[in-house]
C-alpha cells in the first residue's frame, strides 16, 4: 500500500511504526519521565471549540502567510528534529524538498545528518538553521557564520535542553552513545528488513557539520562522539547576546515558556520566539505551549514573531493556534512520520495532508484567509457566557 492512501497523522504514525525497529520509532515517538506530557499537549487543542461563521465565501481559503517579511504559502512548517538518517536515509533533504515544493519553512536540526551547505543548495529559500550551542563556544559561532556565508535567512536557537532529559523509552532500549541496543531491540530489528538495508546501505546516522571540528581523521562514528562531546551545554542571555551581535538576519528562540523570557527576549533585539515544550520531550510538567500562548502573546504583543509548536496532530489544532495569537506553527512529528514511512513521497504528502486539514477547517469555520483568524472563532469547553458577550 503507497504512502499515499495515509489519510491523517495517526495512518503516517502507524506506517512508521510498521516500517521503523522500536528503537528507532521509540525515539521519535517518546516523552520524558512517565510521559503525562505527551497526552497534555494533546488535549489543549481539544479543550477549544470553533465556532462557525456562515454565510462567507470561505470555499478556497487563503493560507498564505508572511513571516519576517517574507510571503510563505502555508502558515506552518517543519520544526527541527535531529537524528533524521535514522529513520530514512537522506531525510533531512527530503524533508527541504518538501518545504520548498509547498512553499514552507524548514528547519534543520543542530542534529542533522545533512550540512548547512547542503540544505542550502536545496532550498536555499526555505530553510533556517537551529543551533545548539556547544561547550566550545568557537564552534557554535562557527555555524553561525557558516550559516550566513550559506546565505540562509533564519538563525533558530533552541534554549530548552539545559541538560540531559530522562528519556525512559531510550534507555530501556540502550539508545545512547555509545549505542548499546538492548538484546531485545536488537532480536526487534530483525522484523524490519526494510528498515536494516537501507540503513546499512546508507552512510546512516552521521553529522557531517562537525566533521570541520572534530580530530583530524576521526571517523563518523568519532564525529558523532565529538558532537555528544560538547552538548548538553549551559545556553545563556550571555549567549543570546553574543550570538545576536555575530548574526544580522533573523533570530529565533526555540523554547521560551515564560513570558517573562518572552519579554526579555523581545529587549535583546530577538525577532521571533518559538513558544515550544520541544514535544514534550524535555520537561515533563512543562504546561502545554498553548496554555502560555496568551501569556506571551499579551506579555510581548507585536514586538516580537510569536510562534508555536508541540502537539499538533490536526489542522484544525494549527487554527487553534493561530486564533489564540501565534503568527505560525511548526510540526515535529507530522512530517517525520511521513518521510520515515514513506521517504520523499511520504514528506511531500505529510505536508500536503496538513494543507488540505487546514484547508477543510478554515472553509467550515468561514475563514477566507489567515487574517480573518482571532479569538472571536474560539470557545473554551463550559465556556457558554463568553459566548453570550461576544460581539455581534
Ligand atoms: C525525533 C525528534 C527529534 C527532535 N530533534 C530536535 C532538534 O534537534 N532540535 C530541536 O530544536 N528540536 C528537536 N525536536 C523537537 C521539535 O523541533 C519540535 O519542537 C517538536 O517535535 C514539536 O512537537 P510535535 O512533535 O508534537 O509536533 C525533536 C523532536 C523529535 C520528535
Amino acid at each position: 500500500m503507497g504512502i499515499e492512501t495515509a489519510v491523517n497523522f495517526d495512518d503516517l504514525r502507524r506506517a512508521a511504526k510498521r516500517r521503523l525497529p522500536k528503537i528507532a520509532f521509540d525515539f521519535i515517538e517518546g516523552g520524558v519521565d512517565g510521559e503525562g506530557g505527551l497526552p497534555h499537549n494533546e488535549r489543549a487543542f481539544a479543550k477549544h471549540r470553533l465556532v462557525p461563521r456562515y454565510l462567507i465565501d470561505a470555499m478556497k481559503p487563503d493560507q498564505s502567510t508572511t513571516l519576517f517579511g517574507r510571503t510563505y504559502a502555508h502558515p506552518f512548517g517543519i520544526a527541527p528534529t535531529g537524528g533524521a538518517a535514522l529513520f530514512r536515509a537522506g531525510a533531512d533533504l527530503m524533508l527541504a524538498k518538501a518545504a520548498r515544493a509547498a512553499d514552507i519553512p524548514f528547519i534543520i536540526s543542530g542534529a542533522s545528518t545533512a550540512t548547512i551547505e547542503e540544505v542550502a543548495e536545496v532550498a536555499p529559500a526555505h530553510s533556517w538553521y537551529q543551533l545548539y550551542n556547544a561547550r566550545d563556544r568557537a564552534i557554535a559561532d562557527d555555524m553561525v557564520m557558516r550559516t550566513e556565508r550559506a546565505g540562509l535567512s533564519t538563525l533558530v536557537l533552541t534554549v530548552d535542553v539545559p541538560g540531559h532529559s530522562n528519556r525512559e523509552r531510550n534507555r530501556r532500549n540502550g539508545f545512547a552513545r555509545p549505542m548499546k541496543p538492548s538484546l531485545y531491540a536488537k532480536v526487534e530489528a530483525l522484523a524490519h528488513p526494510g528498515w536494516l538495508a537501507e540503513y546499512y546501505s546508507s552512510p546512516g546516522l552521521t553529522t557531517s557539520n562537525w566533521v570541520k571540528y572534530a580530530p583530524p581523521g576521526a571517523t563518523p562514528n568519532e564525529v558523532l562522539d565529538f558532537m555528544s562531546g560538547q552538548h548538553p551545554c549551559a545556553f545563556t542571555w550571555d549567549d543570546v547576546i553574543r550570538i545576536r551581535k555575530l548574526w544580522p538576519r533573523t533570530l529565533v528562540l526555540k523554547g521560551i515558556m515564560h513570558p517573562a523570557d518572552a519579554t526579555r527576549a523581545a529587549t535583546l533585539g530577538v525577532d521571533g520566539l518559538m513558544i515550544s515544550n520541544h514535544g514534550a520531550r524535555q520537561l515533563d510538567r512543562a504546561p502545554s505551549p498553548l496554555e502560555v500562548l496568551p501569556a506571551i502573546r499579551d506579555a510581548v504583543g507585536d514586538k516580537v514573531t510569536v510562534m508555536f509548536d508541540s502537539g499538533i496532530r490536526r489542522g484544525a489544532d494549527i487554527i487553534t493556534a493561530l486564533s489564540l495569537g501565534a503568527k505560525f506553527a511548526f510540526v515535529g512529528r507530522w512530517t517525520l512520520y511521513g518521510v520515515a514511512a514513506g521517504g520523499q513521497a511520504g514528506a511531500t504528502h505529510a505536508v500536503d495532508m496538513i494543507r488540505k486539514e487546514v484547508a477543510f477547517v478554515m472553509t467550515q469555520m468561514g475563514a477566507p484567509d489567515i487574517a480573518a483568524l482571532g479569538p472571536d472563532f474560539l470557545m473554551w469547553d463550559n465556556d457558554a457566557d463568553r459566548m453570550r458577550n461576544r460581539r455581534p
